[in-house]
């Protein structure tokens, strides 16, 4: 018998909770997570390290044409590098989003997207999976929650691995973020028109979490 192979497509804004419903939604399948925001921090890590600036240029298109992504067992490869940690800094955040806006950044991630996306069952989220990337998935989502909590959300994440955070400054990054990441010309993030949304403001994770897999069956 042959397995079904099915896509989930999880978009939303920064800080609702994405990456960590996608990574215990796929432990639960048994099936891939592609962690796109990842590929698109990896630019713009070997962006920032190559003093590249972030716009269009010879120098862009010749270092897209030699980069390689990949995935495997948690970690995230840029080159044949783990790059986890190297990602996650706030400077590398804004290079992400910067680089994010760019064209030619945006269709060699979305090829190789895909081309991941194809022969096998996978969870990816992102802004525009469901709207660009994977628009034939069988599973749409689009998680929210507000602002307020989002911010709340981060901020405790940020005390408990000991790190400083002000509150309103975090809050005031999410709602510049999501202006960035919804305003800008090249598939903006919005929900997909057959997208179901999930409000997470009042909802665990595992709440979330539970409510995907009834959905997908499992
Ligand atoms: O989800 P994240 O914070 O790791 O994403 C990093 C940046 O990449 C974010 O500013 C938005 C951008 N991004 C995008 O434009 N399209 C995606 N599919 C995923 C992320």
């Amino acid at each position: 018998m042959s397995e079904r192979i099915f896509r989930i497509a999880i978009d939303g804004p920064s800080g609702a909770g994405k990456s960590t419903i996608a990574k215990a939604v796929a432990k639960r399948l048994g099936i891939d997570y592609i962690d796109t925001g990842a590929m698109y921090r990896a630019i713009g890590l070997k962006m920032l390290a190559k003093g590249l600036p972030m716009e269009e240029s010879p120098a862009l298109t010749e270092m897209l044409a030699e980069t390689e992504i990949d995935f495997d067992s948690g970690n995230v490869f840029l080159d044949g590098e783990i790059v986890n940690d190297r990602i996650r800094t706030q400077e590398v955040s804004k290079a992400a989003s910067d680089c994010s806006a760019l064209g030619s950044v945006r269709a060699k991630l979305v090829e190789l997207q895909r081309k991941m996306g194809q022969a096998k069952s996978v969870i990816m989220d992102g802004r525009d999976i469901g709207t660009n990337v994977l628009t034939d998935a069988e599973y749409k989502y689009f998680l929210t929650a507000t602002a307020e909590e989002r911010a709340l959300r981060r901020h405790k994440e940020m005390l408990e691995k000991g790190q400083e955070s002000d509150l309103a400054k975090v809050l005031e990054q999410i709602v510049e973020r999501d202006h960035n990441d919804s305003t800008r010309a090249l598939n903006p993030l919005r929900k997909a028109e057959d997208a179901e949304e999930i409000d997470s403001t009042n909802m665990s994770i595992e709440q979330v979490v539970d409510y995907i897999c009834g959905k997908v069956g499992a």
